[in-house]
Protein backbone atom coordinates (compact mmCIF):
# COMPACT_ATOMS: atom_id res chain seq x y z
CA UNK A 1 0.00 0.00 0.00
CA UNK A 2 1.31 3.36 -0.75
CA UNK A 3 1.79 5.67 1.52
CA UNK A 4 1.46 10.20 1.34
CA UNK A 5 4.38 12.01 2.20
CA UNK A 6 5.22 15.77 1.67
CA UNK A 7 7.84 16.04 -1.51
CA UNK A 8 8.29 18.92 -3.34
CA UNK A 9 9.87 17.76 -6.13
CA UNK A 10 10.77 14.56 -7.95
CA UNK A 11 13.14 11.85 -6.46
CA UNK A 12 16.92 12.23 -7.79
CA UNK A 13 18.12 9.47 -9.71
CA UNK A 14 14.81 8.19 -11.16
CA UNK A 15 15.15 6.12 -14.33
CA UNK A 16 12.32 5.67 -16.59
CA UNK A 17 13.62 1.87 -18.58
CA UNK A 18 11.73 1.20 -21.89
CA UNK A 19 10.83 -2.18 -22.15
CA UNK A 20 10.18 -3.67 -25.12
CA UNK A 21 7.69 -6.21 -25.26
CA UNK A 22 6.15 -9.04 -27.59
CA UNK A 23 2.47 -9.99 -26.38
CA UNK A 24 0.30 -12.76 -28.78
CA UNK A 25 -3.26 -11.81 -28.38
CA UNK A 26 -4.80 -15.01 -30.38
CA UNK A 27 -8.52 -14.57 -29.98
CA UNK A 28 -8.94 -18.16 -29.36
CA UNK A 29 -7.33 -17.76 -26.04
CA UNK A 30 -9.16 -14.39 -25.54
CA UNK A 31 -12.63 -14.23 -23.08
CA UNK A 32 -15.66 -12.24 -25.21
CA UNK A 33 -15.86 -10.33 -22.04
CA UNK A 34 -12.31 -9.45 -20.57
CA UNK A 35 -13.59 -8.42 -17.26
CA UNK A 36 -15.33 -11.55 -15.47
CA UNK A 37 -18.92 -12.33 -16.76
CA UNK A 38 -19.03 -8.48 -17.26
CA UNK A 39 -19.94 -7.01 -20.50
CA UNK A 40 -20.22 -3.15 -18.99
CA UNK A 41 -17.42 -3.46 -16.98
CA UNK A 42 -15.49 -5.35 -20.14
CA UNK A 43 -16.15 -2.90 -22.28
CA UNK A 44 -15.32 0.11 -19.97
CA UNK A 45 -11.88 -1.55 -20.50
CA UNK A 46 -12.10 -1.65 -23.96
CA UNK A 47 -13.17 1.80 -24.26
CA UNK A 48 -9.76 2.70 -22.58
CA UNK A 49 -7.81 0.28 -24.28
CA UNK A 50 -9.18 1.80 -27.60
CA UNK A 51 -8.44 5.70 -26.30
CA UNK A 52 -5.61 4.77 -24.71
CA UNK A 53 -3.53 5.08 -28.18
CA UNK A 54 -4.59 8.67 -29.07
CA UNK A 55 -4.52 9.79 -25.55
CA UNK A 56 -0.37 8.80 -25.45
CA UNK A 57 -0.06 10.58 -28.88
CA UNK A 58 -1.19 13.84 -26.96
CA UNK A 59 1.02 12.83 -24.04
CA UNK A 60 4.30 12.07 -26.72
CA UNK A 61 3.85 14.92 -28.53
CA UNK A 62 2.98 17.42 -25.53
CA UNK A 63 6.25 16.23 -23.82
CA UNK A 64 8.22 16.22 -26.83
CA UNK A 65 7.26 19.62 -27.86
CA UNK A 66 9.09 20.76 -24.64
CA UNK A 67 11.97 18.83 -24.26
CA UNK A 68 14.49 21.09 -25.86
CA UNK A 69 13.56 23.58 -23.37
CA UNK A 70 15.00 21.53 -20.55
CA UNK A 71 18.50 21.90 -19.02
CA UNK A 72 18.40 18.97 -16.35
CA UNK A 73 19.93 16.57 -18.48
CA UNK A 74 18.46 13.84 -15.71
CA UNK A 75 14.86 15.41 -15.99
CA UNK A 76 15.53 15.40 -20.21
CA UNK A 77 16.33 11.30 -20.09
CA UNK A 78 12.91 10.85 -18.13
CA UNK A 79 11.08 12.81 -20.89
CA UNK A 80 12.95 10.34 -23.26
CA UNK A 81 11.98 7.41 -21.25
CA UNK A 82 8.30 8.73 -20.76
CA UNK A 83 8.31 8.90 -24.51
CA UNK A 84 9.49 5.59 -25.41
CA UNK A 85 6.75 4.16 -22.92
CA UNK A 86 4.27 5.64 -24.18
CA UNK A 87 5.31 4.40 -27.48
CA UNK A 88 5.22 0.77 -26.55
CA UNK A 89 2.03 0.78 -24.55
CA UNK A 90 0.04 2.35 -27.96
CA UNK A 91 1.73 -0.51 -29.96
CA UNK A 92 0.76 -2.93 -27.42
CA UNK A 93 -2.83 -1.51 -27.38
CA UNK A 94 -3.08 -1.38 -30.97
CA UNK A 95 -2.58 -4.88 -30.82
CA UNK A 96 -4.87 -5.54 -28.25
CA UNK A 97 -7.66 -3.58 -29.60
CA UNK A 98 -7.51 -5.41 -32.94
CA UNK A 99 -7.90 -8.67 -31.70
CA UNK A 100 -11.46 -7.42 -30.09
CA UNK A 101 -12.24 -5.78 -33.46
CA UNK A 102 -11.48 -9.26 -34.71
CA UNK A 103 -13.63 -10.92 -32.13
CA UNK A 104 -16.75 -8.72 -33.49
CA UNK A 105 -16.64 -5.04 -31.18
CA UNK A 106 -16.54 -1.52 -33.36
CA UNK A 107 -13.40 -0.69 -32.44
CA UNK A 108 -12.62 0.98 -35.21
CA UNK A 109 -15.42 3.53 -34.58
CA UNK A 110 -14.13 4.08 -31.06
CA UNK A 111 -10.90 4.49 -32.32
CA UNK A 112 -12.05 7.48 -34.68
CA UNK A 113 -13.78 9.17 -31.94
CA UNK A 114 -10.61 9.07 -30.26
CA UNK A 115 -8.42 10.46 -33.15
CA UNK A 116 -10.78 13.55 -33.75
CA UNK A 117 -10.53 13.99 -29.99
CA UNK A 118 -7.46 13.28 -28.83
CA UNK A 119 -5.32 13.94 -32.29
CA UNK A 120 -7.51 16.74 -33.76
CA UNK A 121 -9.61 18.67 -31.99
CA UNK A 122 -7.31 18.99 -28.76
CA UNK A 123 -4.39 19.81 -30.17
CA UNK A 124 -6.21 22.59 -32.55
CA UNK A 125 -7.64 24.47 -29.30
CA UNK A 126 -4.67 23.96 -26.72
CA UNK A 127 -1.57 25.93 -26.56
CA UNK A 128 1.38 23.84 -25.49
CA UNK A 129 1.22 25.05 -22.09
CA UNK A 130 -2.41 23.31 -21.80
CA UNK A 131 -1.63 20.65 -23.86
CA UNK A 132 1.39 19.43 -21.21
CA UNK A 133 -0.70 20.37 -18.42
CA UNK A 134 -3.54 17.71 -19.59
CA UNK A 135 -0.67 15.54 -20.31
CA UNK A 136 0.18 15.89 -16.27
CA UNK A 137 -3.37 15.64 -15.23
CA UNK A 138 -3.77 11.90 -17.89
CA UNK A 139 -0.07 11.00 -16.07
CA UNK A 140 -2.29 11.72 -12.40
CA UNK A 141 -5.15 9.44 -13.21
CA UNK A 142 -3.05 6.89 -14.77
CA UNK A 143 -0.87 6.95 -11.33
CA UNK A 144 -3.57 6.53 -9.44
CA UNK A 145 -5.29 3.73 -11.59
CA UNK A 146 -1.88 1.87 -11.05
CA UNK A 147 -0.98 2.20 -7.57
CA UNK A 148 -4.77 0.85 -7.05
CA UNK A 149 -4.64 -2.08 -8.68
CA UNK A 150 -1.16 -3.02 -7.41
CA UNK A 151 -2.88 -2.36 -4.07
CA UNK A 152 -5.37 -4.59 -4.43
CA UNK A 153 -4.79 -7.58 -6.51
CA UNK A 154 -8.34 -8.80 -6.55
CA UNK A 155 -8.83 -6.13 -9.09
CA UNK A 156 -6.27 -7.77 -11.00
CA UNK A 157 -8.37 -10.98 -11.13
CA UNK A 158 -11.24 -9.90 -12.56
CA UNK A 159 -9.42 -9.35 -15.83
CA UNK A 160 -9.07 -11.78 -18.91
CA UNK A 161 -5.53 -13.56 -18.55
CA UNK A 162 -4.24 -11.80 -21.12
CA UNK A 163 -5.62 -8.62 -20.36
CA UNK A 164 -3.76 -8.79 -16.87
CA UNK A 165 -0.36 -9.45 -18.29
CA UNK A 166 -0.48 -6.52 -20.68
CA UNK A 167 -2.28 -3.92 -18.30
CA UNK A 168 0.05 -5.34 -15.34
CA UNK A 169 2.97 -3.97 -16.98
CA UNK A 170 1.11 -0.96 -18.41
CA UNK A 171 0.44 -0.14 -15.05
CA UNK A 172 3.86 -0.31 -13.52
CA UNK A 173 5.52 2.17 -16.19
CA UNK A 174 2.74 4.23 -15.33
CA UNK A 175 3.93 4.67 -11.88
CA UNK A 176 7.22 4.30 -13.16
CA UNK A 177 6.91 7.62 -15.17
CA UNK A 178 3.95 9.31 -13.10
CA UNK A 179 6.06 12.35 -12.03
CA UNK A 180 8.02 13.07 -15.37
CA UNK A 181 5.59 15.08 -17.39
CA UNK A 182 4.57 16.93 -13.93
CA UNK A 183 8.52 18.28 -13.55
CA UNK A 184 8.42 18.88 -16.94
CA UNK A 185 5.44 21.07 -16.63
CA UNK A 186 7.13 22.73 -13.74
CA UNK A 187 10.31 23.04 -15.12
CA UNK A 188 8.86 24.82 -18.57
CA UNK A 189 5.81 26.67 -17.42
CA UNK A 190 4.83 25.91 -13.70
CA UNK A 191 1.67 28.16 -13.82
CA UNK A 192 -0.81 26.94 -11.19
CA UNK A 193 -4.04 27.90 -12.28
CA UNK A 194 -3.20 26.60 -15.88
CA UNK A 195 -2.32 22.97 -14.52
CA UNK A 196 -5.54 22.94 -12.22
CA UNK A 197 -7.46 23.96 -15.27
CA UNK A 198 -6.20 20.78 -17.74
CA UNK A 199 -7.37 18.09 -15.29
CA UNK A 200 -10.82 19.96 -15.16
CA UNK A 201 -10.97 20.14 -19.08
CA UNK A 202 -9.90 16.49 -19.73
CA UNK A 203 -11.92 15.19 -16.92
CA UNK A 204 -15.07 16.50 -17.96
CA UNK A 205 -14.20 16.61 -21.87
CA UNK A 206 -12.85 12.84 -22.23
CA UNK A 207 -16.15 12.06 -20.36
CA UNK A 208 -18.48 13.12 -23.16
CA UNK A 209 -15.81 10.83 -25.96
CA UNK A 210 -15.51 7.70 -23.33
CA UNK A 211 -19.99 7.51 -22.89
CA UNK A 212 -20.30 7.99 -26.34
CA UNK A 213 -17.58 4.98 -27.31
CA UNK A 214 -18.84 2.91 -24.17
CA UNK A 215 -22.06 3.31 -25.67
CA UNK A 216 -20.95 1.93 -29.37
CA UNK A 217 -19.52 -1.00 -27.71
CA UNK A 218 -22.33 -2.04 -25.51
CA UNK A 219 -25.07 -1.51 -28.52
CA UNK A 220 -22.86 -4.26 -29.93
CA UNK A 221 -25.45 -7.25 -31.12
CA UNK A 222 -25.06 -9.92 -28.69
CA UNK A 223 -22.58 -8.15 -26.44
CA UNK A 224 -24.60 -5.95 -23.99
CA UNK A 225 -26.26 -8.01 -20.67
CA UNK A 226 -29.22 -6.36 -20.13
CA UNK A 227 -30.20 -3.52 -17.93
CA UNK A 228 -30.03 -5.40 -14.69
CA UNK A 229 -26.27 -6.18 -15.09
CA UNK A 230 -25.56 -2.68 -16.84
CA UNK A 231 -26.93 -0.75 -14.01
CA UNK A 232 -24.66 -3.48 -11.48
CA UNK A 233 -21.89 -2.27 -13.54
CA UNK A 234 -22.27 1.41 -13.50
CA UNK A 235 -22.81 1.31 -10.03
CA UNK A 236 -19.46 -1.06 -9.34
CA UNK A 237 -17.15 1.77 -11.45
CA UNK A 238 -19.39 5.12 -10.81
CA UNK A 239 -21.37 4.46 -7.88
CA UNK A 240 -21.41 5.79 -4.35
CA UNK A 241 -18.85 3.60 -3.41
CA UNK A 242 -17.42 2.51 -6.79
CA UNK A 243 -14.13 2.71 -8.21
CA UNK A 244 -13.95 5.84 -8.72
CA UNK A 245 -15.88 7.41 -5.58
CA UNK A 246 -12.67 5.82 -3.79
CA UNK A 247 -10.16 7.23 -6.29
CA UNK A 248 -11.74 10.81 -5.41
CA UNK A 249 -8.86 12.12 -2.37
CA UNK A 250 -6.70 11.12 -4.77
CA UNK A 251 -7.76 12.91 -7.28
CA UNK A 252 -8.28 15.80 -5.06
CA UNK A 253 -4.89 15.75 -3.98
CA UNK A 254 -3.60 17.05 -7.47
CA UNK A 255 -5.57 20.81 -6.37
CA UNK A 256 -3.48 21.55 -3.54
CA UNK A 257 -0.81 24.04 -4.49
CA UNK A 258 1.70 21.91 -2.94
CA UNK A 259 1.16 18.91 -4.95
CA UNK A 260 3.61 16.67 -6.32
CA UNK A 261 2.98 13.22 -7.62
CA UNK A 262 5.89 11.93 -5.58
CA UNK A 263 3.91 12.53 -2.48
CA UNK A 264 2.38 9.23 -2.60
CA UNK A 265 5.37 6.85 -2.32
CA UNK A 266 4.36 3.56 -4.07
CA UNK A 267 8.20 3.11 -4.09
CA UNK A 268 8.31 -0.24 -2.02
CA UNK A 269 4.71 -1.56 -4.31
CA UNK A 270 6.99 -0.66 -7.51
CA UNK A 271 9.96 -2.69 -6.42
CA UNK A 272 7.29 -5.69 -5.37
CA UNK A 273 5.61 -5.50 -8.57
CA UNK A 274 9.04 -5.15 -10.54
CA UNK A 275 10.11 -8.18 -9.18
CA UNK A 276 6.79 -10.16 -9.22
CA UNK A 277 6.40 -9.41 -13.19
CA UNK A 278 10.27 -8.98 -14.20
CA UNK A 279 12.74 -10.22 -11.84
CA UNK A 280 14.22 -13.94 -12.23
CA UNK A 281 10.94 -16.11 -12.50
CA UNK A 282 8.69 -13.35 -13.16
CA UNK A 283 5.44 -13.42 -14.55
CA UNK A 284 6.14 -11.24 -17.49
CA UNK A 285 9.30 -11.99 -17.68
CA UNK A 286 9.06 -14.17 -21.58
CA UNK A 287 7.21 -11.26 -22.87
CA UNK A 288 10.05 -9.13 -22.32
CA UNK A 289 12.26 -8.76 -25.19
CA UNK A 290 15.04 -6.10 -24.11
CA UNK A 291 15.06 -2.82 -22.11
CA UNK A 292 16.64 0.57 -23.10
CA UNK A 293 17.17 2.86 -20.15
CA UNK A 294 17.69 6.54 -21.37
CA UNK A 295 20.63 7.83 -19.41
CA UNK A 296 21.91 11.69 -18.64
CA UNK A 297 24.98 10.54 -20.74
CA UNK A 298 22.98 9.34 -23.71
CA UNK A 299 22.51 13.45 -23.93
CA UNK A 300 18.06 12.09 -24.51
FE1 LIG B 1 0.90 4.53 -20.99
FE1 LIG C 1 1.69 7.64 -18.85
Amino acid sequence: MSTVTRRARGKPGQEVPVRHMRFDFDTARMAKYCWEDDAFSSAFILTFSALIPHGERLVIDAVRARRDEVTDPELKARVTGLIGQEAMHSQVHEAFNAAYQAMGLPIDRVDRAGHWFFRKLLPAVLGKDMQLSVTCAIEHVTALMAERSFAEPELQQKLDGPARDFLLWHLLEECEHKSVAFDLYQSVCGNEFKRKAGMVLILSSSSLVFAYALALLLATPGYGQGPRKTREGIDWWFGRRGYFARMQRGLNRYYRRDFHPDQTDADAALREWRDKLFGEHGELAAHLLRTVVPRRASGA
